[in-house]
């Protein structure tokens, strides 16, 4: 039987936040495993003659969704939707909400909105208010700026400002994945903040990694607009009442691709051990020289989490690629997480690539086409084969270039 955890609190006067606590989905957008799980917040403003509701839940959550609005409100009150982004993790639940509704409330998104509210969820017959760039609307006792920020996380992403209680809700923006033992930063301890950026900074890498030269754009937007907002209020994880340089600092690390200058990251496939022979003597080599190193093997006994590699790359120096030549080509395994390195990295690593083989190397040549003009384009590309040794200047020549980098 289904038990699913929510939360119904006040964020600020007349503010409430709705969140539930995801812990079944395995793999986020079908991709990111993410056993810490995730939450859905949305928000509720119930002035005295309107009720504005932000965002909703994933729809495998929408019943809940409906009992926790009515711990608040009647959901006949509902006057106005505000959809910031319409991925389904935020939208999923608006169907069986308007389905319920005996009347129509005014639904205000990003012009692009409508055609997808129209295609996701067949909802034509809507009263659908196109937002403009820095639109602002006069509800009395609270003004709402609508404020475009594409690509954070589609193109059709809005956040918008509460004027009079100086709330800003951002949708994906400022947000994490895990679920945080409370709602607010507030009555969080340094360590569980420190821990929680942790996965602040997978889910940046994961979801907008791809977008991320957008972030510092849309900061320094709500800056020229003299936005100082006092609580901070995602649609994924903490709302942040306290710290929020803390969630804007980690967001401009996260966009600039900040590293640990003494982290390296090695991936590897290793059929039956002789890509994992290297490996090792790899990492004596460069733990000899307090570098920390990060490993994740794919072997006939692991299989590690993408969404971890790629955080651990996204905040690494360098990387170093052991591969197994599989049926002439690169080990199917790596060309996979190659392909989500090369699309979600942005910023240069130094790369040393050692590429194994029985009978033939055919990956050495196919790998260095694949990375070329990347971030991660090799800085050496060694063939070994299988049983031998890698020579130790070869590691030597790796560990003085990433040093010097
Ligand atoms: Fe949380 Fe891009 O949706």
């Amino acid at each position: 039987m289904k038990m699913t955890v929510y939360h119904v609190d006040r964020v600020v006067r007349d503010l409430y936040v709705l969140r539930v606590d995801d812990l079944s989905t395995k793999y986020f957008e079908g991709l990111w495993e993410i056993p810490e799980g995730i939450t859905y917040n949305s928000y509720v403003l119930t002035l005295p003659d309107k009720v504005v509701l932000f965002d909703g839940w994933k729809r495998d959550y929408a019943e809940e969704f409906l009992e926790a609005l009515e711990r608040i409100i009647d959901i006949n009150d509902i006057d106005i939707i505000v959809v910031h982004h319409m991925e389904p993790d935020h939208t999923g639940s608006l169907t069986m909400l308007l389905s319920k509704m005996n009347k129509q409330p005014m639904i205000y998104g990003h012009p692009m909105a409508r055609s997808m509210l129209s295609s996701f969820y067949g909802l034509n017959n809507i009263k659908f208010v196109p937002t403009r760039d820095k639109m602002e609307i006069d509800l009395r006792d609270e003004r709402i700026l609508f404020i475009h920020t594409p690509w954070l996380h589609w193109p059709e992403t809005i956040v918008t400002l509460l004027k009079e209680r100086g709330v800003l809700l951002t949708c994906d923006v400022f947000g994490s994945y895990s679920i945080p033992r409370k709602l607010f930063d507030t009555v969080l301890s340094e360590d569980e903040i420190r821990k929680y950026l942790i996965y602040a900074r997978k889910y940046m890498v994961t979801v907008i990694g791809s977008y991320r030269s957008h972030v510092i754009p849309a900061i320094k937007k709500l800056d020229e607009l003299g936005i100082k907002p006092s609580i901070i209020a995602p649609a994924h994880g903490l709302i942040w009442k306290q710290n929020l340089d803390i969630i804007i600092n980690a967001y401009e690390d996260f966009a600039q691709s900040k590293y640990d200058e003494h982290k390296v990251t090695i991936i590897y496939t290793s059929m039956y051990g002789f890509v994992e022979e290297i490996i090792d003597t790899i990492k004596d080599s460069l733990e000899k020289h307090g570098l920390t190193i990060k490993t994740h093997r794919f072997t006939d006994k692991e299989r590690p989490m993408i969404s971890e590699i790629l955080t651990d790359v996204d905040t690494s120096k360098a990387v170093i690629i052991g591969i197994s030549n599989y049926e002439a080509s690169i080990h199917p395994r790596m060309e996979s997480v190659l392909n989500i390195l090369i699309k979600k990295i942005k910023a240069r690593k130094p790369t040393l690539i050692i590429t194994v083989y029985g009978w033939g190397d055919a990956a050495k040549a196919l790998v260095k086409k694949k990375l070329e003009n990347t971030p991660l384009s090799p800085i050496n590309t060694i063939s070994v084969k299988a049983g031998s040794k890698l020579q130790q200047n070869i590691i030597e020549e790796f560990l003085g270039k990433i040093i010097s980098a």
